[in-house]
């Protein structure tokens, strides 16, 4: 190495801090020679029983290790907040920014000269690399990949999206209580994260096109030998990118979230990548608004034929050729001379890939969706914007105005939306409040609220819904999400009361309620604030301090970075 790295001010001296940090570490089984000078790779694992999505990363980690070592440069892993979506509670969301603090001061404070991000369920991959963007040290990301697609009596069924499709059939009464169950299995049944495009293979896809994972990292399942080849390609990646100094700043230019946004589009990916790119964008300073994601994603076709807009799985996106295809398909959309962590460009990587099955990606004169993306909509009813995702709505309810049913709360829609007498018919809009940011707290996955019983056995199995809550990436439906301000800090959506009239115009990027500025002045009279459930702790400092979703819901402290320098030793 050419020059002297950040790890030699720990490993580098012959005073007694340098013995300190020498001789405590050698007890790993280190010989001498491996404080030379050599890059320090810090492997941050998000390992944890508890995220089942990664559980698998003890074995994957020693790839990565493996790759490290045949490039020179001294692995060492360590464990931060594993985030994972499907047990932590109240969602997994309230956690992400904690996580992203760990992974923060964890790699500050540690002699690392680059950092080897392992994500893999939903939050993890936003979690650590808004924590890596705040330090700026070379760093490169390694997705854990998807499951095997799901396989139940002969037919392909997708995580997420295909439990809320048996649930409502459950609801409905057309499929038994012993057969939802007996699909539980059959959902999950490799290692690996959810493999519909839900918000874990969306965010993957999203850090291969900002530019932050070797190409093809999104789509290779979690225990295909490429996996694990890719891991330790990814190992022996980080030390060059030391050696180069390729720092996160010098990939995440506003021309990497462009391209990201435009490939969410095309995957036709989860609604939580805005939230996730917003706060991404707001650790390096880079300007990114809500309205980019309308500006930059309109006009891009969704050509991957992935549940829950299309058909098929991750497992079959691999065969087809991955990201790598898709970003060719539309790369007259994209700035091809974007950096990323290969040291090449965008449109280097992506050169002479090729598609081996047009059903799963699609040409772009037959695409799926002719304009993805995500629409982001504003008027009285959400002054700083809402989105949808149009792909995932039915075309007859985009424009709709109808008389809106309120639910209070989570617990006030769950007490009330089986109700037999429940005032409601399949023109009514469904207002949900109190799921935002603070509201909840953690901007919980409750914004495609399961429709009526009643509603389900009649056949509707669409209406609007519009809330201040996020939607799982797996889920689908004409649901309007995010809206902002939340009901919690007395947005217009607090409000809102039964029988008011509302319109979605979604072609005219319009939510409007239609209730006068008087009355509503009279009710923001009446209107007090929720009182939180919790005031100490991580989840009191969460409410005081969150952001709203058009920002990213970040805490507001975080914003920014810090870079990598610690001026002082601990002794
Ligand atoms: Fe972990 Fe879906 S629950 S990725
Ligand atoms: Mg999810």
């Amino acid at each position: 190495m050419s020059r002297k790295l950040r790890s030699q001010h720990w490993f580098g001296g012959l005073d007694k801090d340098a013995f300190i940090h020498r001789s405590w570490m050698k007890n790993n089984g280190l010989p001498d020679d491996v404080f030379d000078g050599r890059p320090v790779i810090g492997i941050c694992n998000t390992f944890s029983e508890l995220t089942p999505c990664n559980a698998h990363f003890r074995g994957l980690i020693e790839h990565i290790k493996a790759g490290v070592l045949e490039a020179g440069g001294l692995p060492v892993e360590f464990p931060v907040f594993s985030c994972g979506e499907s047990n932590l509670r109240p969602t997994a969301m309230l956690f992400r920014n904690l996580a992203s603090m760990d992974v923060e001061e964890a790699i500050r404070g540690n002699p690392i000269d680059g950092v080897v991000l392992m994500a893999g369920c939903d939050k993890t991959t936003p979690s650590l690399v808004m924590g890596a963007a705040s330090c700026d040290l070379p760093s490169i990301v390694i997705s854990g990949g998807p499951m095997l697609n799901g396989r139940f009596r002969g037919r392909t069924i997708g995580s997420g999206t295909d439990v809320w499709k048996f649930s409502e059939d459950v609801r409905a009464g057309v499929m038994s209580q012993k057969d939802f169950q007996a699909a539980e299995s059959a959902m999950s049944r490799s290692p690996g994260h959810c493999m519909t495009m839900g918000t874990a293979s969306t965010m993957a896809s999203i850090v291969e096109a900002l530019g932050l994972a070797l190409p093809g990292n999104a789509a290779v399942p979690a225990v295909d030998a490429e996996r694990a080849r890719l891991a330790r390609l990814t190992g022996r990646r980080i030390v060059g990118m030391v050696a180069e100094d390729l720092r996160l700043s010098k990939i995440l230019t506003r021309a990497a979230f462009a391209n990201a946004i435009r490939v969410n589009g095309a995957v036709g990916g989860s609604t939580n990548a805005v939230v996730h790119l917003l706060a991404i964008a707001g650790r390096t300073g880079t300007p990114l608004s809500l309205d980019d994601w309308d500006r930059f994603g309109r006009d891009v076709p969704t050509i991957l034929n992935l549940m829950p807009s299309g058909r098929y799985l991750m497992e079959d996106f691999y065969y087809a050729g991955g990201l790598p295809v898709v970003m060719k398909e539309i790369a007259d959309l994209l700035d091809l001379d974007a950096l990323t962590v290969t040291g090449n460009s965008v449109g280097a990587n992506i050169e002479g890939v090729e598609n081996f099955n047009d059903d799963v990606i699609l040409p772009r004169d037959r695409p799926l969706t002719a304009s993805g993306g995500i629409a982001v909509l504003r008027g009285n009813l959400a002054p700083s914007g809402a989105i949808i995702k149009p792909s995932a709505a039915t075309p007859a309810l985009m424009q709709h105005r109808g008389r809106a049913v309120v639910f209070e709360t989570i617990d006030h829609y769950k007490a009330r939306v089986d109700d037999p007498d429940l005032d409601i018919d399949e023109t009514s809009l469904m207002v949900l409040k109190n799921c935002g940011p603070r509201g909840y707290p953690g901007m919980a996955e409750v914004g495609n609220m399961a429709l009526p019983q009643k509603l389900l056995k009649k056949g509707v199995r669409d209406m609007v819904r519009i809330s201040d809550a996020r939607m799982s990436g797996t889920a689908f439906g004409t649901v309007v999400l995010h809206t902002a301000p939340e009901a919690a800090v007395g947005g217009p959506l607090a409000l809102v009361r039964d029988g008011d009239f509302i319109e979605l115009d979604v072609a005219g990027r319009r939510l409007h309620l239609d209730v006068d500025d008087a009355e509503l002045a009279c009710r923001k009279a009446e209107w007090t604030a929720p009182v939180p459930d919790m005031t100490r702790g991580y989840q009191g400092l969460y409410v005081e301090r969150v952001m709203q979703a058009d920002t990213g819901a970040d805490l507001d402290f975080l914003v920014g970075g810090s870079g990598h320098a610690v001026p002082r030793e601990s002794h």
